[in-house]
Order: C-alpha cells, then structure tokens, then sequence
C-alpha cells in the first residue's frame, strides 16, 4: 500500500494517545531531557528574551518545571488528551493548555519568544508543514530550539520496521524517521529556517513505561534555529 503521510499522521497521534492513556506512570519519567539544561545554559548568559515560551509536542510535560523557571508565560501544546490529562497538577496550574496539532496550532502569529520541540521532528509523518507553523507563530527575533536525531544511538536500532521511502515504524505503531545531516539541511530551508547554533548531544534514559523496556542512550543534533531572511 502507498504511504500515505495523512493517515500516518493520524493513525501516529492515535498511538500516541492510547500509550499515554495505557499506564498511570510518566512515561517520560519527571526531568527534563538530558540535553536541555546544557544546552540553555549559553542563551541564558546571554540574556536571550524567555518572554512568551511554547513547548510544543510537550507530552507529559517532563520539560515544563525547566521551562517555568525562565519563562515569562508558559504555553504548552499536545495533540493527545491523555498526555495533557496525566500532567502533574502543580506543573498544569502555572501553564497555559491547548490540545492541537502542530501543523495547525490555535496560536495567533508571532506569539512566542521560543518555542521548544524536543523529541518530536522525528516522530513526524511530514516535519515540513509543522516547521512552517512554528515559523509562523514564532515572534521576530525569537527561536525555536529543537532536536533532529540521525541514525546513530540506540533508538534508531530497536524493533524499528521500514515503512515508505525514508521511515520506520517502532513496535509496528510509532512513526519514526532519522535524519542525515544533509536531510536536515533541505528541511530546515525549504521551511524558513537557519541554524544559529548546532550541538551534537548524548544523554542517557531509563525506561520509559510500556514503550522502551530498557535503559538507553539518544544521540542527536541539537538546533536553535532563528527565521532565515526571506
Ligand atoms: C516522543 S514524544 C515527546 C514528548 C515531549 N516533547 C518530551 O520531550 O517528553 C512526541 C510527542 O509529540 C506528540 N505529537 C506527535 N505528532 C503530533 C502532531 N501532529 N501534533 C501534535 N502533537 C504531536 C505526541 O503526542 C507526543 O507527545
């Protein structure tokens, strides 16, 4: 059957969904992502405006108390109910909720300062159009900080099957894609964006309940990516 990135999309969301609705635990556990504190640390010093902040694809929101303690506002965005719903109460009192998808977000233009997408460009059926939204909701002078994994670390190994011309389906049901470093390239210009800064970045994580059995190691290129002129 030809790939269809529509249904991918959808049939993705939906697997999404019913995992975090499968178990009561986190199943990205409580912390932040291993690179994010690291990687935040120069733009900090460097006084870069934490106005307006968007985690968008935040899941659970493991990454939102890292987020709160420099933002100005904090919005985070999800298209699964049930990830927004096992949110920790403490961490949903002090931000701003919206169930939506990333290629059509319910966001005016030019509404953040940064917006953080971690862990989710390669999950994506079509990362184009979401890029572009991002861009779009982005406001002048501001940045998207974003990961885009490659082939290497443990996650582009495991229980991974092909599916159309460039992607894999984890355990059947997860939509996975990895990323060359030329790939990216094509893909962060034909969607308006130029790189400012770009880190390879290593961190390790445990298990995450009912989706990796096993403690493991991402490698991935790590972006923060301001508008290119147009
Ligand atoms: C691997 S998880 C990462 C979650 C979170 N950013 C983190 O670091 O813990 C990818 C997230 O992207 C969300 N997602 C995938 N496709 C989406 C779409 N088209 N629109 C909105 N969210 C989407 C999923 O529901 C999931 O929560």
């Amino acid at each position: 059957m030809p790939f269809n990135t529509q249904q991918q999309n959808q049939a993705n969301k939906e697997a999404w969904d019913q995992l975090y609705a499968s178990t009561p635990n986190l199943v990205w556990g409580s912390g932040a992502v291993g690179f994010l504190e690291e990687f935040l640390r120069p733009e900090i010093a460097r006084g870069r405006s934490f106005g307006k902040v968007l985690d968008a694809g935040t899941g659970e929101g493991r990454n939102l108390p890292l987020l709160l303690k420099i933002a100005g506002a904090l919005t985070a965005c999800d298209a699964s109910e049930a990830a927004l719903a096992k949110m920790p109460s403490e961490v949903k009192r002090d931000v701003r909720l919206a169930h939506c998808d990333l290629a059509k977000t319910p966001f005016d233009g030019a509404s953040f300062d940064l917006i953080l997408l971690c862990d989710t460009v390669e999950t994506l059926p079509d990362a184009a159009p979401v890029l572009r939204e991002m861009r779009r909701i982005l406001a002048p002078g501001g940045a998207l900080i974003c990961n885009i994994p490659g082939p290497e670390g443990d996650v582009a190994g495991i229980d991974m099957t092909e599916v159309g011309q460039e992607g894999f389906l984890y355990r059947g049901r997860y939509f996975f894609r990895f990323f060359s470093d030329h790939e990216i390239a094509a893909l962060l210009a034909e969607t308006g964006w130029q790189a400012t800064r770009a880190e390879t970045m290593t961190w390790t994580e445990a298990a995450h309940p009912g989706f990796r059995a096993e403690s493991h190691q991402h490698r991935s290129r790590v972006f923060l990516l301001t508008a290119a002129a147009s």
